[in-house]
């Protein structure tokens, strides 16, 4: 989290000189040759339909809640995603049994061979480090290794451990590797009050798991309003927990003995509805977007609207998103929900690159998460960046470009700019991309867009 810096004089805060990452001295994991790319020919109309899948943050808190019963849980509308085959990777060394059947998710959790997860999987993916919860509560002890930082920042866990130490666990930190049991002869966690010095969705999640099986009575304050932790306290709630306040500040969970099956659809994925609105948005186009739950996407349409661009509320399930001719440059924040969202900032940046006028940026929540700039501006965007503020000066036209993703929202962002940008754009770094967007080319193709995947040598 940073703090705001005060912004005086937006001229005078843009002085940084942003270099655009050096394509020829890239490492060879991210230039291997026949590493896939993206291909987007800009400038195509969309229109029509675009199914939004299943939400990823959602499903990977959901799979980490499913270890607090011994009777599994079937997830519904789960995506074909990076990030959820890790996770799937990392349960399955627990000793749970996964199938899939299209969007369906059965895991078999009644056997758990061991409390601990291995480096190279929880180091790949932070979310992963949230199972410390449910495994803490269901076998009275875990090892799962620190997250370690991530592209977009360090990412500490220190809300979790404190969080976790409340609850009666004994925590220690031991070569990375962190080691938490419950201390009561019983084995099991012990009901306790919680602040939360920030309202970290992870742990949020983390510390409601682990508080579902707990002995008494557990409130966590100042938690995280986001939709995904309603959706997995509705998953504890459906297997038998007892929790009232998912979504506001206040948490309280009942603890109970046990938790049972349950069968569960996951809510659809706001972020990636956002990506598709901005990118109807920043195209021209018509698009219209379901299912979505048009309450989770608040922040993101307000902000277009102030931009100029039309939003519809088709149905309860159902949005359009109808772009215009005029475009008014809008300052962003990002904030904890219902603010706007960091998942959301670099997609809009992309649009803030063609809109009249300038607009502020302003990072709060993660520290690094600006990255995306120096490869808009390689696109001809006029993105001036300093700390965690960026100021975007509207450009009338982007051009494509040979461009490096380097998270997995600026990935979105760079394919929203090669939609609206003259020529061709090649996105590398694809496998930022894959972690969160199920079949995002095939989306976007079938609306009108023109882009693929290929594995041929770049212009460089
Ligand atoms: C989740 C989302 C991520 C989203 C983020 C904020 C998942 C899998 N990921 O991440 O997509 O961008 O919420 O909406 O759901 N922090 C600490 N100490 C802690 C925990 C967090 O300082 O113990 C800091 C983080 O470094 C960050 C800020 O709090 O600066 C927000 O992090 P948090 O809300 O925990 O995000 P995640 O749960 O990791």
């Amino acid at each position: 989290m940073q703090s705001t810096m005060d912004l005086g004089n937006a001229s005078q805060i843009a002085s940084q000189i942003i270099e655009p990452i050096d394509l020829t001295t890239l490492e060879s994991s991210e230039m291997e040759l026949n590493a896939p790319v993206l291909r987007i020919i800009g400038k195509a109309k969309l229109s029509g339909h675009v199914p939004i899948s299943g939400a990823k943050n959602s499903i990977l808190a959901l799979m980490a809640g499913s270890l607090l019963s011994s009777e599994g849980c079937r997830i519904r509308n789960v995506p074909n995603l990076a990030d959820v085959q890790r996770m799937s990777d990392i349960l399955e060394t627990l000793g749970v049994k996964i199938s899939r059947n299209g969007e369906v998710l059965d895991l078999d959790t009644s056997n758990l061979t061991t409390n601990s997860a291995p480096y190279e999987l929880v180091s790949k993916m932070r979310a992963s480090f949230f199972a410390v919860g449910s495994l803490l509560a269901r076998l009275g002890s875990a090892k799962i290794p620190l997250p370690g930082g991530c592209a977009i920042g360090a990412r500490p866990v220190e809300l979790h451990v404190r969080g976790l130490q409340s609850l009666g666990a004994f925590v220690q930190i031991d070569h990375g590797i962190v080691h938490a049991h419950a201390m009561s002869p019983n084995g099991r966690l012990q009901g306790a009050k919680i602040y939360l010095d920030y309202p970290s969705v992870g742990a949020t999640e983390t510390l409601m798991m682990a508080a579902t099986l707990a002995d008494g009575q557990t409130m966590i304050e100042n938690a995280a309003l986001e939709p995904e932790v309603i959706d997995l306290a509705d998953l504890c709630m459906a297997m038998g927990a007892k929790i009232r306040g998912a979504g506001t500040s206040t948490i309280i969970i009942d603890g109970v003995e046990k938790l049972h099956f349950a069968d569960f659809t996951a809510i659809p994925d706001r972020v990636e509805a956002a990506t598709f609105m901005v990118a109807a948005a920043i195209t021209r186009s018509t698009l219209s977007m379901s299912p979505v739950i048009p309450a989770h996407l608040t922040a993101a349409i307000s902000k277009l609207q102030d931009i100029g661009v039309t939003v519809r509320q088709d149905s309860d399930n159902m949005i359009t998103v109808i772009g215009g001719d005029n475009y008014r440059a809008v300052d962003i924040e990002t904030l904890p929900y219902p603010g706007f969202p960091t998942d959301m900032q670099a997609q809009f940046m992309a649009l803030l690159t063609i809109c009249d006028g300038n607009g502020v940026v302003t990072e709060t929540v993660f520290e690094n998460r600006l990255q995306h700039v120096a490869e808009l501006n390689r696109m001809g965007a006029n993105i001036r960046l300093k700390n965690n503020v960026a100021v975007v000066t509207g450009v009338p036209q982007l051009s494509g470009a040979p461009v490096m993703a380097t998270d997995l929202r600026a990935s979105a962002a760079l394919v929203i700019a090669g939609l609206a940008a003259d020529g061709e754009t090649t996105v590398m770094g694809l496998h930022h991309l894959d972690r969160g967007y199920d079949r995002i080319e095939e989306k976007l193709r079938n609306v009108g867009a023109k882009l693929y995947r290929t594995t041929e040598a770049i212009p460089v």
